[in-house]
């Protein structure tokens, strides 16, 4: 062994050196500690898990099913469940059947197992600049040219899309066009058709990463990318921001059998099947109770939240201040002008009690960046009026 080699990393792949750690994780030690008002974090607020129905369906899982709701089961998951799933698909104009979806442990497994199938060593993948971070980590795994595009108040930037499909031949468009992680932005009617057109005329698969689709507070539903080109996305959906992120319940919506079938064989490699009892529990909630009233609750709340940090972020940042206005989610991003360092304010605002998180993380690549991400389902209306005013004093100051 070379003396300036340590054993761990002569032995570690030189797929895990290259994947970065994530910062969040690191920024939630300090933003969680007692007395810090977080807007860092990218949680639910618990108030709203439906706790009490919950431990009804738990003990009517097991009285129902007894031993056998806790024997290992199928890699493709509880039928009842993907036919749940299917169902309020065709509600929502959609023609998904249950055969083409895979419960998976979240949609953060859906992102690894469609790295595993899909990209090789340097194979282009396009993604939203900025991106969630989680989907950076998951495919930062199996080494991709990642090319971030610009994404802008309606969606990406379409002449960039356009020139990126054309000249980098990209195998995969990760977007995630409803409330996006960590901008808050959702992409036009008229993007999305023109992301579909393009992804059917090059060949190209998009991965529509939709999570936070069915919380929206404010103006109108736009139809899924899927919708118009089904043959060319694949879409992703999670229980985490409707019921509770700790079933780790995701699933994949494959657009071919043959996708189905290879997603099916990785996702057995990984862990055989996402915990069978959370999806019988989770089943049982879906048929035993009201879940659009309780997502109503949800996104009343996150409305209510949403709209006095933006009134704050208008009331008391400096002009200059952008702010995205989200409809739904869990975040909205401010930009400030150039030469500001959103690392700097990090710093100067935990010391007087108040988190965000930093823009860098959700770029490819930048050491510091002029904006940062604020979620607002966790705090209070009184709570966010009070930390956006800490918030302004920092920026002042640094500014
Ligand atoms: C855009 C996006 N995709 C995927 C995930 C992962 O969610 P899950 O809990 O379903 O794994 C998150 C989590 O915050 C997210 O923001």
């Amino acid at each position: 062994m070379n003396n300036t080699e340590t054993l761990e990393s002569q032995l570690l792949s030189e797929r895990i050196k290259t994947v970065p750690r994530s910062f969040i994780r690191d920024i939630l030690k300090v933003a969680n500690a007692p007395g810090i008002t977080s807007f860092a974090g990218g949680l639910p607020n618990k108030e709203y898990f439906p706790v009490e129905a919950i431990k009804k369906c738990t003990q009517k899982v097991l009285s129902k099913n007894g031993s056998h709701a806790l024997q290992y089961s199928n890699t493709e998951g509880l039928l009842e469940l993907r036919k749940a799933i299917a169902d309020q698909y065709q509600k929502d104009g959609l023609n998904i059947s249950e055969d083409r979806i895979l419960i998976t442990s979240g949609s953060q497994q859906a992102l690894d197992l469609i790295g595993k199938i899909f990209i090789n060593k340097g194979d282009t993948v396009l993604i939203e600049k900025p991106s969630y971070l989680g989907a950076i980590q998951a495919m930062s795994m199996y080494q991709p040219n990642f090319q971030a595009i610009t994404l802008e108040e309606d969606g990406l930037n379409i002449n960039l899309f356009r020139e990126a499909v054309l000249n980098q031949k990209p195998k995969l468009t990760y977007v995630i066009p409803n409330f996006q992680n960590p901008t808050g932005i959702s992409y036009s009617e008229e993007k999305r058709k023109q992301i579909a057109s393009l992804a059917i005329i090059n060949n190209l698969l998009i991965v529509e990463d939709d999570p936070y689709g069915a919380i929206r507070f404010n103006g109108k539903k736009h139809k899924n990318i899927f919708h118009y080109a089904p043959e060319n996305t694949i879409l992703l959906g999670s229980f985490s921001k409707t019921i509770a992120p700790g079933f780790r319940i995701g699933w994949i919506v494959a657009p071919k059998d043959e996708i189905f079938e290879k997603l099916v064989i990785a996702k057995q490699a990984s862990d055989l099947h996402t915990d069978i009892f959370s999806q019988r529990v989770i089943a049982t909630y879906l048929n035993d109770y009201n879940t659009k009233e309780h997502i109503n609750i949800i996104c009343k709340a996150y409305g209510q939240q949403a709209h006095a940090m933006i009134n704050a972020i208008e009331k008391y940042f400096p002009f200059g201040t952008k702010c995205t206005r989200p409809e739904g989610g869990m975040f909205c991003w401010v930009s400030m002008p150039k030469g500001f360092s959103s690392l700097q304010l990090f710093e100067a605002a935990i010391k007087e009690k108040v988190a965000v998180v930093p823009g860098a993380p959700f770029y490819i690549n930048e050491a510091d960046s002029n904006d940062f991400r604020l979620n607002f389902s966790c705090s209070s209306p009184e709570e966010i009026v009070t930390g956006i005013t800490v918030l302004a004093k920092c920026i002042q100051q640094l500014t």
